[in-house]
């Protein structure tokens, strides 16, 4: 089942329901939490995660948070995820755009899609991730070392990519301006991977908190892509400074 070391390949492992696990310091479950014994904060946070509806949708729909529906909107608008696409899902725990990408690039390729192209997923994270049946997961790893890199590039063993999605997110100060520095840095990190390995044609959806530097990436996407949108899903919520840069059609690059 391991395709090398440190490299899990989990296609056939099957996740139980409920679960619980954490996240960008969060603890998501699949179960209604108590406030009892809880700070003011993590109360009000329950409080909003219950009364979401796009949370209720993704208990529902049996996503792993309600960030799938920003990625749903987004593909629905861009066309971005196809049959047989191969798709790297940077920042991907606790793995709803994993599970999104992998129905639709039919990774799991359950017998009545056998007719469809079989895709590859490959999810990245920082955390400890629940296995997505069809997906490869290298988690607890930094997707900006070269080491992680090279173990996507060993999965890939030559394919070249259709889509490249960034969700990451650092662990945020509460200091606006770092914390916007720190997530263009990851930004473009994304991007110069996105670089080596996007097929021509194909598409990188990364997230930032908007800020100054957001022109400056803005204008780097526009060098490598036929065309870049801002999108802001209306599963992001109105208060959060996320956006999300999609850049279409992947240029041929110069050498
Ligand atoms: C908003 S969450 C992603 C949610 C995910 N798209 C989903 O739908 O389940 C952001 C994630 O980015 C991850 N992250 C931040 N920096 C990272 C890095 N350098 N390498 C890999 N993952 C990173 C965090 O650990 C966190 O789990």
């Amino acid at each position: 089942m391991a395709a090398s070391r440190g490299i899990l390949m989990l296609r056939d492992m099957k996740v139980a329901f409920p679960y619980q696990f954490s996240s960008g310091g969060r603890w998501y479950s699949s179960k209604s939490p108590s406030l009892k014994g809880k700070s003011t904060s993590s109360q009000n946070w329950i409080k909003r995660q219950l009364s979401d509806p796009y949370v209720k949708k993704a208990r529902t729909e049996n996503y792993r948070c309600r960030s799938a529906f920003k990625l749903l909107e987004m593909d629905e608008k861009h066309r971005l995820l196809q049959p047989g696409s191969v798709v790297i899902d940077c920042g991907a725990a606790p793995g709803s755009w994993t599970q999104v990408a992998v129905d639709k690039v039919c990774s799991a390729n359950q017998e009545h899609e056998a007719s469809k192209a079989k895709g590859l997923v490959i999810g990245i994270d920082l955390e400890h991730m629940v296995p997505v049946e069809g997906a490869y997961i290298l988690h607890q790893s930094d997707f900006t070392s070269q080491n992680t890199q090279q173990k996507i590039l060993n999965i890939l063993s030559g394919r070249q990519v259709d889509v490249v999605l960034s969700d990451m997110a650092p662990r945020a100060t509460g200091q606006k301006a770092l914390d916007h520095e720190q997530i263009i840095n990851l930004c473009f990190t994304v991007l110069i991977f996105g670089r080596n390995v996007l097929r021509p044609g194909g598409h990188l959806v990364c997230k930032l908190w908007q800020g100054s530097d957001q022109p400056k990436l803005e204008h780097a996407m526009s060098t490598m892509f036929k065309k870049v949108k801002v999108a802001k899903p209306d599963s992001s919520r109105s208060e959060s400074a996320e956006v999300f840069l999609v850049g279409k059609n992947f240029l041929e690059q110069k050498k």
